[in-house]
């Protein structure tokens, strides 16, 4: 870590407070100079730090910069094993990915962007996802399960994302499946899991798994194609922290880690069912050429829909061909 990195390490944890430039020089071991020299910099970035006169510097507490250091100092036992990397913006954080999964970085390699100008969801739909307000960040995995297994891990994030909400906030969080999680009975995050896999063994070499989240309501509103259909977990921007989206992050990822360590216990599968919204509800079914009608009557082991068709015949859906709207 630089000694900028570090810098803000410390100031992270110890906002609103003043420390010395002596005592950071100390502790980092390094010149007084080289401290200014990153406090410096550290401002360029938008960090609010003030500087007073025998008192040091002092990281304000409204500052809302995501960085590695503000996640990390809400993540305690599994703080080693991921390597998080946070950017201003980019086009997508599961596009980013892609290139160091290829390229053979390891599994528990995070990014994350405040803003993304080409955020995807399935089916090449688009992911708005305006600066400053939600969460898009991928996770790359190397899970040693098989292919046809993949939607484990959109349900245990999904349950991961819904608990973890509820933690930092007074909101319930349902789950529309597959990959969808709604509060107040409109979208507020998406996932989406792109696999690569060996094709003989059938065994994955790499997941990205994309997780987008509204926290707080976007500074210019929704889109108009979305703004009947989306909504944030706050509901005005003074309502959250300031370090809320930093908090959130670390409660997800803690929760999806203790699901994956053991992915095909299936243990969140339950906790997937019962926070499911489209049982007993009529439902659309829509596929490449096609709307039908249909009724939701359960969600099975495998994590596939059971429904009732119009005409009485009972279909079981998988993730991958369909879309459902409500
Ligand atoms: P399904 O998952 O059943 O296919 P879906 O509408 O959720 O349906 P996805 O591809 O999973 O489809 O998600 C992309 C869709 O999400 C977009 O077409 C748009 O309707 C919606 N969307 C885009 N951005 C956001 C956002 N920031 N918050 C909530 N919803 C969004
Ligand atoms: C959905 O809406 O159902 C899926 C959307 C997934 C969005 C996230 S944001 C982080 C990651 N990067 C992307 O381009 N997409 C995913």
């Amino acid at each position: 870590m630089s000694v900028k990195d570090k810098t803000l390490s410390i100031l992270e944890n110890n906002k609103g407070i003043y420390i010395s430039g002596e005592n950071l020089a100390k502790e980092l071991l390094v010149s007084r100079n080289a401290i200014w020299k990153a406090i410096k910099s550290l401002k360029n970035d938008g960090y609010n730090i003030s500087s007073v006169n025998n008192k040091g510097y002092c990281l304000s507490p409204d500052t809302d910069i995501l960085s590695s250091q503000s996640i990390s100092k809400y993540l305690n036992r599994d703080i080693n094993y991921f390597n998080i990397k946070v950017y201003k913006t980019i086009n997508s954080t599961n596009s980013a990915i892609k290139e160091l999964a290829i390229n053979g970085e390891k599994e528990g390699t995070v990014i994350i962007a405040e803003e993304q100008t080409e955020g995807r969801g399935r089916f090449g739909r688009k992911f708005y996802s305006p600066k400053k307000t939600g969460i898009y960040m991928s996770i790359l995995l190397r899970p040693q399960i098989h292919s046809s297994k993949a939607f484990l891990i959109t349900t245990a994030t999904a349950v991961a994302v819904a608990e973890a909400i509820e933690s930092i906030s007074n909101k319930k969080a349902k789950i529309k499946w597959v990959n969808d999680i709604y509060c107040d009975n409109k979208k507020v995050c998406g996932i989406l899991t792109e696999a690569s896999f060996d094709f003989e063994s059938g065994i994955i070499d790499h997941a990205l798994l994309g997780i987008g989240i509204n926290v707080k309501p976007p500074e210019e509103g929704f889109t108009e194609g979305i703004k009947d259909i989306a909504t944030s977990i706050f509901d005005n921007k003074n309502s959250a922290s300031s370090d809320i989206r930093s908090r959130l992050i670390a409660e997800v990822l803690t929760r999806f880690w203790s699901y994956y360590k053991n992915i095909e216990n299936k243990s969140f599968l339950e906790e997937y069912k019962s926070r499911s919204i489209l049982i007993n509800k009529e439902i659309n079914i829509l596929s490449k050429n096609s709307s039908e009608k249909a009724v939701a009557i359960e969600i099975d082991d495998d994590c596939r829909l059971k429904v009732k068709m119009e005409d009485g015949s009972i279909r079981l859906l998988s993730s991958g061909e369909v879309s459902i709207r409500i």
